[in-house]
């Protein structure tokens, strides 16, 4: 897979796909900016280098139809702020004005295109619509982690058109998340909140891999037993003691969970433990959390709740690597197709 620094981007228009799915509230203002700040190191990189950057993303699941609380235009304000540059934002992602706009770009400049939900050809990862994307750069570079698990236009099908790499975010995703699968350091806990079994089975049985215990919540434990689910190392699982559909752990399984946690040297986490939403139920999870820190263990953490919870401690820092993916860690560490990294080739 070729990264950025294999490429010549000085005066080439580069078109980053980036992952700016940040969480929003109904008037489409950004509750928080993990995922763009996560981007920075390439863009920087890009401007340093004196490349025409255009820079393309989806947010939220229009559906393939305009909708003003997800257009990315306070995505694009929040960007310009965090790097103190002015960014051009259009109001489409394809077609003709935008194509002169991306061959008017100057170079160290920056260029945001439209959500590029507002076409349904995005997410059915249409050739044509790839095409009409690509008009607009030189150079390809994915930096969507979060969305390389799926097989959308400007994450897969676009490579083809393009010479194409790899953004310094999704090579380090890539490398962190490589260390939890090749030869963690010993022991290794896996830690697995939040619900939906369905999506989370086929994670718990790639930890049972590598992981030593298995940590896994009331809720996946109620899940399993209703729909009669078989993991491949029961003798590694660990679940709450007491009801399995509380708002939060018991504080006699926080204890049990964080003395196991402070004994391992590699720890991966992902979802909550309780509703920590309200502030009544984050114990548990905040003395997950609390125990991976005291651990010194080297820690990966992801999922859209678990970033929201930790970011709202102020504690986003105290981890090895937090990922931007929810959806795209699990099926990175299952094993499962990423169509978005295989587009880029060996
Ligand atoms: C995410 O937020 O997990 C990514 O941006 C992917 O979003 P999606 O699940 O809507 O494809």
């Amino acid at each position: 897979m070729k990264t950025l620094k294999d490429l010549s981007v000085t005066n080439k228009r580069v078109l980053v796909r980036c992952d700016f799915n940040v969480p929003i509230d109904e008037k489409g203002n950004i509750l928080e900016d993990f995922k763009i700040r996560q981007t920075l190191p390439t863009i920087k990189y890009l401007i340093e280098q004196k490349a025409k950057i255009i820079l393309m993303s989806h947010l939220g699941q229009p559906d393939g139809k305009v909708s003003e609380e997800l257009k990315l235009d306070k995505v694009a304000e929040k960007l310009a702020e965090l790097l103190n540059v002015f960014i051009e934002k259009e109001d489409d992602c394809i077609g003709p004005d935008v194509e002169v706009e991306s061959n008017k770009l100057e170079p160290g400049k920056i260029l945001m295109l439209e959500n590029l939900r507002f076409y349904k050809e995005e997410t059915e990862d249409n050739l044509e619509f790839a095409k009409k994307l690509s008009y607009l750069g030189d150079i390809y570079v994915n930096d969507a982690f979060g969305v390389s698990h799926r097989k959308n236009a400007s994450v897969s099908a676009i490579a083809q058109y393009l010479p194409s790499c790899a953004g310094m975010l999704l090579e380090k995703e890539i490398e962190n998340l490589n260390k939890i699968m090749k030869n963690p350091e010993k022991p290794m806990v896996a830690i697995i909140g939040g619900t939906k079994v369905d999506t989370k089975a086929q994670f718990i049985n790639s930890m049972c891999k590598v992981a030593d215990f298995v940590i896994i919540s009331g809720l996946i434990v109620k899940e399993v037993a209703e729909k009669n689910i078989k993991f491949d190392c029961p003798e590694k699982i660990l679940a709450p003691v007491g009801d399995l559909a509380a708002l939060d752990i018991s504080e006699e399984s926080a204890k049990m969970f964080s003395e196991k946690i402070m004994q391992a040297k590699t720890i991966l986490w992902n979802g909550p433990f309780g509703k920590f939403e309200d502030e009544k139920y984050e114990k548990g999870t905040l003395e997950i959390a609390k125990a991976i820190i005291a651990s010194k263990a080297y820690s990966v953490i992801g999922g859209g709740e678990t970033v929201e919870f930790l970011n709202r401690k102020g504690m986003m820092d105290d981890f090895g690597w937090v990922s931007t993916g929810g959806g795209a860690m699990l099926d990175y560490l299952s094993g499962l197709p990423m169509p978005g990294i295989e587009a880029l080739g060996k």
